[in-house]
């Protein structure tokens, strides 16, 4: 046990698997649960429950490679809290996967899940590998081995991965089949983001950009910022950027930029998302789109612009540039694209930020109807997705916005004082077992 000291130097108690003089990506989060503990009340008694992950498991994965050497990977599978439901989370391919980062993606779905009220706690799952390197039948390999040895702990009632960075329809595919295999009967309820003819849902490709839009229009509303004409600069041309540009467009607002990772391009006149996705699935680029200029990356934070979508990567918008920002609004499509003294500057600019935990929560809307569905083998329309996807999302940001203007907090903090209200009130109730 750790016992801290109003003097002590440790902020936090830091378990003893992460490294206290380089934390890593979970320090961020948490102190976004040391800024909200004021707002909690008696639930404050509760409060190391979120500073601690309910259950980490961390495995070898061993598999044959094609040229039949033996190979070793780490992966992972946190479940950061399962108060109000089952743990959700995506699972990441990606090289420098830590185990402090998929702490804080695992923390980042709790609040998130409870932010628009789903019935789900949170977690992640990564592997630290570099899938380009490995070809298809190894990465299945590598999936299938991964997914048995994380069966322990993950099922339809207990924990639900989903695709994120570098894994997709086709991994969910090869996890649905192994968790299927050892448990001797076709689990479709054990991932979502899978197929749709493996009971995947209708509407979930563009989830994520649709709940940005949503969001991102309800907030307008507030700030009495007219869609038509509306300007907007997208960072990221991917699912989430390319979809939600291409339902602003459609809504009358104007595209005035477009960054992804070949280049950035301008138009006074607005760029139709159409054109440049066919004109990127021609050329490999985004730049060089006839009607458009093309700007320096760094130009971009600049344009001018009424809202501004980053939907790339994580800490784009930092010090160095989140004072030339012109928006009025920022709907973060990205996980954590904001580094929190940024975020600080941006509020002291009266710059209203939708938050990633809020504004990106559409894609895990579409997984839970997607497990609902799977549930009752009945599938629903793509309008009865996108309207009830619409409704959650609506309702989530009108209630997180009361909370905002009741406190004077930014939306930010407001989200985290309700989901961290709702996660330990859970926890309150359900008392500590024995
Ligand atoms: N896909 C989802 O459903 C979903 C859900 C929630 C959150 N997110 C988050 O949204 C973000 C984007 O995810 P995605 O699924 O759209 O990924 P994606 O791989 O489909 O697209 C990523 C885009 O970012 C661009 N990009 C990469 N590096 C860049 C750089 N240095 N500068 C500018 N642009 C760059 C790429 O060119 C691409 O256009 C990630 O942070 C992800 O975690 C995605």
């Amino acid at each position: 046990m750790t016992v801290t000291t109003p003097d002590s130097p440790i902020k936090h108690q830091i378990p003893s698997y992460l490294d206290p003089n380089n934390i890593g990506p979970y320090e961020i989060f948490l102190e976004q649960v040391e800024r909200v503990t004021p707002y909690l009340g008696h639930l404050t008694k509760w409060v190391e429950t979120l500073k601690r992950p309910k259950r980490i498991l961390v495995v070898d994965i061993p598999v044959h490679l094609d040229d039949g050497t033996v190979a070793h990977f780490e992966g992972y599978r946190v479940q950061h809290n399962t108060s109000r439901g089952p743990a959700k989370g995506g699972v990441r391919f990606h090289q420098d996967v830590t185990l402090s980062e998929v702490m804080a993606l695992s923390a980042w779905m709790t609040i998130k899940n409870a932010a628009v009220n789903l019935p789900y706690g949170g977690g992640k799952g990564g592997i630290r590998i570099d899938p380009r390197n490995y070809s298809q039948s190894e990465l299945e390999r590598i999936t299938r081995r991964y997914t048995s040895e994380i069966g322990l702990i993950i099922g339809p009632e207990k924990d639900i991965p989903a695709p994120d960075v570098n894994t997709g329809p086709q991994t969910m595919a090869w996890m649905m089949d192994t968790y299927s295999m050892n448990v001797g009967r076709t689990a479709t309820g054990v991932v979502t983001g899978k197929p749709i003819s493996l009971g995947g849902s209708l509407g979930r490709s563009d989830a994520t950009g649709r709940g940005v839009f949503v969001t991102g229009a309800e907030a307008m509303k507030k700030l009495g910022m007219p869609m038509e004409g509306a300007r907007i600069a997208v960072q990221g041309f991917g699912n989430v950027g390319e979809a939600a540009a291409r339902i602003f467009h459609g809504a009358g607002a104007k595209i005035v930029a477009i960054q992804d990772v070949t280049g950035t391009i301008v138009s006074e006149k607005g760029i139709d998302p159409a054109k440049a996705l066919a004109h990127l699935k021609a050329t490999g680029k985004i730049t060089g789109l006839e009607g458009t200029e093309e700007i320096t990356r760094d130009e971009f934070w600049s344009v001018d612009c009424d809202v501004m979508v980053p939907a790339a990567l994580e800490k784009q918008i930092t010090l160095a540039n989140a004072g030339q920002i012109k928006a009025k609004l920022i709907v973060e499509g990205a996980n954590g694209p904001t580094i929190p003294a940024a975020d600080d500057l941006l509020a002291e600019k009266g710059i209203t930020v939708v938050p990633d935990v809020l504004a990106n929560a559409g894609g895990v809307t579409v997984s839970y109807f997607e497990w609902v569905q799977d549930f009752s083998s009945f599938f629903w329309t793509e309008e009865e997705i996108n309207n009830r996807l619409d409704r959650i999302m609506q309702d989530a940001f009108r209630s997180l916005w009361d909370v905002k203007e009741q406190h004077g907090v930014t939306l930010r903090t407001a989200v985290y004082i309700v989901s961290c209200t709702r996660v330990l009130e859970a926890r309150a109730l359900r008392g500590l077992y024995p």
